[in-house]
């Protein structure tokens, strides 16, 4: 299909940046949509790994044409030290896009999500420190600059010198630390705009008449539908659209031009920074599951917190998504359990409910009712075809299938790009989270 968009169904960290890289070869246009540098997408082409923040997976697949588009927010000294090495290792960037309309990201919004984390105490999101929420809601309030703006040098020290004088008063009488000084931002900025005046443009028309002359479109996702601003578990969220609307806002294209939506899910949960997580393991099982899974943070390295698959946070993804098919990542990390488990419900005040409720309250107050399935010990991670994998991981895909009421159509048995498994299906699924 033509248009497709990947999307995180969990809590991030699903590892969209490999299936990303797989899709990518045959499709002309690969865009990110949302976040900044807070998203951390590993892939693996051959015996080199690479980590991107804000350059587009699609940029490991040559003659692919990649957009930062509008609704990202852009930290230039990120984007050009991701930039640099790229090119240090022999990856063309000639192929990228930077929309003029992306919010920048400077020094004053870094601080300001550290001090406001450092604020709340023990309330704290845990978010990444990277300026994010700040640089969102300086958009909102319409006081943000956007990349156009930064990149040139007349606008830049005019728009930034009226922004830091509101800042300065906060920064000294809320937070009390030292002021900015606008001239040592500009200075230190100036760099950073020559390297990447180049590669702005109006992306939302470079798109649009990309996809009007039949071009193919794959939308890159970051974060997760659990961290969505509106459909995540809100406060504990990030400040952007990961769920797959986000992916016609600011980019160019329409709902009506999406063809498929693909959730990326890994074969348990995993989650970064605080909030509810009913299947959270807080034992041994955990700490496999974490290490066998290598689920350390790309972007912050924090440990991350891990769990048995959330399939009723599953369910909710793929309905609010519209997910057209589900991609099952991790599947050789449960390889050696005697029994694996999916929640298929929560008890909540004392009864079973099928329903994710996306705010802390309430799910806070959630605990899982599983699914025990038989594990497998068979090395999974060589598997080339469907019919290859052991009957209980077959079982496993089945579950998952059900209660996520979308077709498993592609599966990852390691991080290799040959270590995926395509896996056509056409079959109706109409899958609720029961236990029966
Ligand atoms: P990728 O694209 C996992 C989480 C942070 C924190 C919350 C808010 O790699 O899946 P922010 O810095 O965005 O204000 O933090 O969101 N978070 C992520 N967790 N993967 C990500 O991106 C994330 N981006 C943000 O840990 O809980
Ligand atoms: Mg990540």
């Amino acid at each position: 299909m033509a248009n497709t968009v990947v999307v995180g169904a969990q809590w991030g960290d699903e590892a969209k940046g490999k299936i990303i890289d797989c899709l990518a070869h045959d499709k002309d246009l690969v865009v990110r949509w949302g976040g900044g540098s807070n998203a951390g997408h590993t892939v693996c082409v051959g015996d080199q790994e690479y980590k991107l923040h804000l350059v587009p997976a699609g940029i490991l697949n040559g003659n692919t044409l990649n957009v930062v588009a509008d609704g990202v927010v852009i930290d230039p000294a990120g984007i050009v030290e991701e930039l640099t090495s790229l090119k240090a290792r022999g990856v063309s960037c000639t192929n990228l896009k930077i929309s003029g309309n992306a919010h920048v990201i400077l020094p004053y919004h870094r601080l300001f999500d550290q001090l406001e984390e450092k604020r709340k105490g023990e309330k704290a999101i845990g978010t990444t420190g990277r300026g994010i929420g700040p640089a969102y809601q300086d958009k909102a309030a319409r006081i943000g600059i956007r990349m156009r703006d930064f990149c040139d040098p007349k606008i830049f020290p005019v728009r930034l010198a009226q922004i830091l004088d509101i800042k300065n008063e906060i920064l000294v009488k809320l937070y009390g630390v030292e002021p900015l000084v606008a001239d040592q931002i500009v200075e230190q900025y100036r760099e950073f705009a020559l390297f990447l005046k180049p590669y702005v443009d109006d992306t939302a028309l470079v798109v649009a008449r990309a996809a009007k002359s039949g071009k193919s479109v794959l939308f890159e996702g970051a974060q997760g539908t659990l961290l969505d601003i509106d459909l995540g578990t809100y406060p504990y969220v990030t400040s952007s659209h990961p769920s797959a609307g986000g992916a016609t806002i600011g980019t160019g294209l329409g709902p009506t031009q999406i063809d498929q939506i693909i959730g990326v899910a890994k074969s348990y949960t995993t989650r970064v920074g605080a909030g509810a997580f009913p299947t959270e393991l807080l034992d041994d099982t955990g700490n496999l599951i974490r290490e066998r899974g290598r689920e350390y943070g790309t972007t912050t390295g924090r440990p991350r917190r891990c769990g048995w698959l959330d399939g009723v946070a599953l369910h909710y993804a793929s309905l609010v998504n519209g997910l057209t098919s589900l991609s099952l990542m991790h599947l050789d990390v449960l390889s050696g359990f005697d029994e694996v488990k999916i929640c298929m419900q929560y008890s909540f005040d004392g009864r079973s409910i099928e329903d994710f409720p996306s705010d802390q309250e309430r799910l806070s107050r959630c605990t899982p009712i599983y699914k025990t399935l038989q594990g497998w010990k068979d090395d999974v991670s060589e598997a080339k075809t469907y019919d290859e994998l052991p009957e209980n991981v077959k079982k496993f895909v089945e579950t998952v299938e059900k209660v996520a009421g979308v077709p498993v159509t592609i599966l990852s048995v390691g991080r290799r790009r040959d270590q995926t498994i395509f896996r056509p299906y056409s079959k109706k699924i109409s899958g609720s989270p029961s236990l029966s």
